[in-house]
This record gives C-alpha cells, sequence and structure tokens, in this order.
C-alpha cells in the first residue's frame, strides 16, 4: 500500500505520510510542512480539500450519496429511530439500551429548568426579533448563569453539561417561538417524551388543552434525526474552533448557531420557503426564476439547491421529499408552494447549467415545506435546524475536547503593504 505522498519545491523534496479512514479515505498528513521547507504552507480558501480533524462520528460519500451516524445509515435512522436515540448515539458512540435511554432523558428533564430571570432577557427583545438572534442570544446567556466551565478529564462533569444543554435547548427554541407569537412562555412536560414536549412546548395555547397530532410527531422526529450532524460543516466546525480555545460548551454553540444562520447553511430553508412564495406571487414562472439563478451578472442563486459535499444526491432531501408528501397528504393540506419546488426540481434536473455543475436539491429544499404544514413560522425553520443539530455539534465538541486537540489557529498569505514609515496627521 501507498503509505507517503512526495512534494517537490524547486530542488527540494518532501515526504509526508497519508493517513487512512475506516472508509478509505486518504490525506496527507503535512504538519511537518512548515518547518521542514522554512515556511512554506498550504492554502485552500473555504477548506474545499483541507481536512480540519479526524472524527469517528459522521461518515458522507458525496458522490454515492451516503450519509451515516456512527456506522448507521440515515435512511434507516429516519425511519426507525427516535431523535433521543439518535441524539444519544452521537454523542456517546452507541445506541443506548432501553434504561440507558431512559435514564438519559430523566437526567435531560431533570435540567430542563431555565433559570427565571432569563424571561428578563427575553423580554428585552422586541417582538419582531429574529428567533435565531434570540437563540444565539439565550444560549450565549446560559454561560452567565452556569459561570463554571466544564472540567473535561471528569465523564460526570461532561455528562452533567451535555444533559443540561439538551433539556434547555428546546425551552429556548420553544421561548424563541413563543416571544414572536406573542405567547405566553411555558414548560410543556415532564411526562412527555422529548419530541413530543418540543412540541407541546411550541403549540400549547394557555387556554385550552394540546393534543399531540402523531403525524406531525413523526415528521418533526424524522427532520431533526434528519439534520443531526452532518461532520464538518460551517456551523459544527466553529462550534470545534471556538471550543478549541476551551471557550465553554454553550458558549461554542452559541458561535455555531450564529454560523448556521447564514442563507449559504441553515438560514437556506427559510430562503427556501421565502423563494418559494415570491415565485409563486411572481404567477409561478419558474422558468424566470431559472434564468435569473444562471446568469452570472445576477446575485441570485436557487435557494436549497446545491452542496458543497454532495454531487449526486443529497440522501437527506430524498427522504425529506417523500415526507412531504405523506405529512401534506396526512394533514389534508394542499400547498401549491409544494408544487412550484416540484416544477423548480424538475426543471433544474434537466437544465445543462444544473447537472454539469451537479447542482441538485439539497436539505433543505422541502423542508420548510413540512414545518409551514407543521404550523412552524418561516422564521422559526433555521431554529428547527438547530435544534436537530445540537446532539451534532455537542458529539463533535466532545470529540474535539477529549481528544485533546490544540487551538484551531490558522495561517495566511499575507497580500497587504511591505513596511512604511509613520507619518504625522499633520504631514498626511
Ligand atoms: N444556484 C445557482 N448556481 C449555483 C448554486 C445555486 N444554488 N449553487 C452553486 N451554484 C454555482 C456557482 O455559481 C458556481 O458556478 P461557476 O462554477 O459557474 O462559478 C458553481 O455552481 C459552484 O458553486 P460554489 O458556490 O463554488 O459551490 P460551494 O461548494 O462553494 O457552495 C453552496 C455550496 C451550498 C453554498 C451553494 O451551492 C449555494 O449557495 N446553494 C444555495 C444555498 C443553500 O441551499 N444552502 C444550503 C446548503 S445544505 C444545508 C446546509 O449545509 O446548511
Amino acid at each position: 500500500m501507498i503509505d507517503k505522498a512526495k512534494l517537490q519545491i524547486g530542488e527540494n523534496s518532501y515526504e509526508f505520510p497519508l493517513i487512512e479512514g475506516t472508509e478509505n479515505e486518504i490525506a496527507i498528513d503535512i504538519k511537518t510542512l512548515r518547518s521542514l521547507s522554512n515556511g512554506v504552507i498550504t492554502i485552500d480558501a473555504g477548506y474545499k480539500n483541507t481536512g480540519a480533524c479526524k472524527s469517528a462520528i459522521t461518515f458522507l460519500d458525496g458522490e454515492k450519496g451516503i450519509l451515516r451516524y456512527r456506522g448507521y445509515s440515515i435512511e434507516e435512522l429516519a425511519e426507525k429511530a427516535d431523535f433521543l436515540e439518535v441524539a444519544y448515539l452521537l454523542i456517546f458512540g452507541e445506541l443506548p439500551t432501553k434504561e440507558e435511554l431512559a435514564q438519559f432523558h430523566l437526567d435531560i428533564k431533570d435540567k430542563a429548568i431555565v433559570d427565571d430571570d432569563v424571561r428578563k432577557i427575553i423580554d428585552a427583545f422586541p417582538k419582531t426579533a429574529h428567533p435565531m438572534g434570540i437563540l444565539s442570544s439565550l444560549t450565549s446567556a446560559l454561560t452567565a448563569f452556569n459561570p463554571t466551565s466544564v472540567n473535561v478529564d471528569s465523564k460526570e462533569e461532561m455528562y452533567g453539561a451535555i444533559v443540561k444543554i439538551m433539556g434547555k435547548f428546546p425551552v429556548l427554541v420553544a421561548w424563541a417561538m413563543r416571544k414572536i407569537n406573542g405567547l405566553p412562555l411555558n414548560y410543556g412536560s415532564n411526562s412527555l417524551g422529548y419530541v413530543e414536549n418540543v412540541m407541546s412546548m411550541m403549540f400549547a395555547k394557555p387556554n385550552e388543552e394540546y393534543t399531540i397530532n402523531p403525524i406531525v410527531k413523526d415528521a418533526l422526529n424524522k427532520l431533526l434525526i434528519l439534520h443531526a450532524d452532518h461532520e464538518q460543516n460551517c456551523s459544527t466546525s466553529t462550534v470545534r474552533i471556538v471550543g478549541s480555545s476551551h471557550a465553554g460548551l454553550f458558549a461554542s454553540l452559541s458561535a455555531g448557531i450564529s454560523a448556521l444562520w447564514g442563507p449559504l447553511h441553515g438560514g437556506a430553508n427559510q430562503a427556501v420557503l421565502e423563494m418559494l412564495e415570491a415565485i409563486k406571487a411572481d404567477g409561478g414562472d419558474t422558468k424566470k426564476y431559472m434564468a435569473k439563478a444562471k446568469d452570472k451578472n445576477d446575485p441570485f442563486r436557487l435557494m436549497g439547491f446545491g452542496h458543497r459535499v454532495y454531487k449526486n444526491f443529497d440522501p437527506r432531501a430524498k427522504i425529506i421529499k417523500v415526507a412531504a408528501d405523506q405529512v401534506l397528504n396526512d394533514l389534508g393540506i394542499n400547498d401549491p408552494i409544494l408544487d412550484v419546488a416540484k416544477a423548480l426540481e424538475q426543471e433544474a434536473l434537466n437544465d445543462p447549467y444544473f447537472v454539469d455543475r451537479k447542482l441538485y436539491p439539497n436539505v433543505d429544499f422541502y423542508s420548510g415545506i413540512i414545518y409551514r404544514a407543521m404550523g412552524i413560522p418561516v422564521e422559526m425553520f433555521t431554529v428547527m435546524f438547530a435544534l436537530g443539530r445540537l446532539p451534532g455539534w455537542i458529539a463533535q465538541w466532545r470529540e474535539m475536547r477529549l481528544g485533546k486537540e490544540p487551538i484551531g489557529r490558522p495561517r495566511q498569505i499575507y497580500t497587504g503593504e511591505t513596511h512604511r514609515g509613520f507619518n504625522n496627521i499633520s504631514q498626511r
């Protein structure tokens, strides 16, 4: 087996070891390059070819459309598992036994109360505040209410921090929605399952009993599982890099939420629905928007299309498309937006611009249609993504800290002015 890579720079030749993953992915380990070569570094804007870490959590093959958490296929997990089981799997590496899952849930429920003073922070936000802004601020605020940082060498402390955030985060998610909907803040009930409780906290009205719709619950469970991890994406890399400075878990997560918010990442689910609405309002002229997306002088992109890693299809999008049909059917909803989405997808799949660039619908293309059918406001879509991604962020943060990874600190090639003398302001 080839186990070395050679690099020739001018007269000098350098050898670097190759690292091989369990799925036969290969990386060149260049950690000695700079010292051996007297200052040469690699540059790779957007990290398109750069591995930032070794990880045993999620495997993704973008060419074949494979996604697995800890070895289990996303299709099987979405079909058979419960979100909390998947969270446990991602974080701790194995599917829980019945007893382990029950204990995990019990410990989460035990920590679900959010300090009542957090309500004062929520009160200070205007009703028009974007819920992602609220969620990121409140997650950061948890650091102030839980000032002691986690001793990562203590199993108990690590576990304590994990169940704390797994308990409090859904409360913050629900409160962000209740704030924009003008509803009083609540706590759901400890007698409910994790996903059912999220729904109850989000939707329950103070003057009527809330009954769980099993169709909505199953759809939400599936969506949360599909979003639970996606290896080294922008927000996860953010969580890892912030955590690598030994900032606390909640602070690292808050940074990840901010990264997720951007329309090229998790914010795309909101952007997709707004785009589909705009196309519908414009008479459903999908061809016009296809032309805009292809026009290099127009900043418009077809939101929900394309992916840095998937170049064939996004397996999550396949599952969500089927689920969207099912949920709308089961709930008896006829959403014309779904027809616009399907028409757009068909056109894109047959258009050389999209085919040549390998641009396919991604996870965000159909998810908003399901969220909307569930009665979730558009601005909450990315918050729902964050709720699903929470266990993935925790798992990646935990792996990074337990692996004693060094602080993340990229290098650069400086392209600014070389040394110049300072002129006093009177001389400029
Ligand atoms: N519409 C039109 N053209 C596109 C699109 C799109 N959605 N996506 C990529 N392209 C073009 C792009 O203009 C470029 O063309 P050319 O080679 O002629 O310059 C080519 O395809 C390659 O694009 P890129 O921007 O270099 O690819 P990337 O890997 O840097 O970006 C992406 C990936 C997901 C940011 C991008 O496809 C995009 O902006 N998509 C729309 C936003 C979106 O749906 N984001 C959600 C991603 S999935 C969930 C998540 O990760 O949060």
